[in-house]
């Protein structure tokens, strides 16, 4: 019983941690409310989680990363809060889903600097650990994109275990 408790509360701190992770792309959006035009930051962070949910689309939150950098500029705190949306973790359900999903369209994200960043996924999905070390290296050194969508990108360094989504 002690154990199960103590289990759980692991768990929970464990989910916590991760959720801490998802939200922090939303808060780095929120906090660029000195780029663009007035409102702008908080209204593309509001669309933030949407992009994020296990039954979002992978290539959602590409377009998004896109179009806050459309809307906001291409100064260096915009492109860092736009690439840590690239790669967020997207929410992933145990039950609905037993690997997670990454987007398949070479086209996206279509802004230069995004490309060649890499998302982390659940550290659950067998290979994450492959997964995981690419995508923080993806943000200080972005991976060969050329003509490549992020499914490809990752396929070519090491991890297979998603499946690959086109955009909707
Ligand atoms: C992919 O991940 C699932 C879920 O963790 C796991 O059951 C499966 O063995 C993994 N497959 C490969 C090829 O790593």
């Amino acid at each position: 019983m002690q154990s199960k408790i103590l289990l759980l509360a692991a768990l929970s701190a464990v989910a916590q941690a991760r959720f801490g992770v998802e939200g922090a792309a939303q808060a780095g959006i929120q906090a660029l409310s000195a780029f663009g035009a007035p409102g702008a930051a908080g209204t593309l962070a509001g669309q933030t989680p949407g992009v994020l949910l296990a039954g979002a689309n992978a290539c959602a939150k590409l377009s998004l990363a896109d179009e806050i950098v459309s809307q906001l500029g291409t100064d260096p705190e915009v492109l860092a809060g736009a690439a840590a949306l690239v790669a967020a973790e997207k929410n992933f359900n145990p039950n609905a889903q037993s690997i997670p999903t990454l987007c398949s369209d070479a086209s996206l994200p279509a802004t230069a600097a995004l490309r060649g960043i890499v998302p982390l996924v659940d550290p659950s999905v067998g290979g994450a650990d492959i997964e995981n070390a690419l995508s923080a290296q993806s943000l200080k050194q972005p991976l060969d994109a050329t003509g490549l969508s992020v499914a490809d990108i990752v396929t070519a360094n090491g991890f297979t275990n998603f499946t690959a989504q086109a955009a909707a």
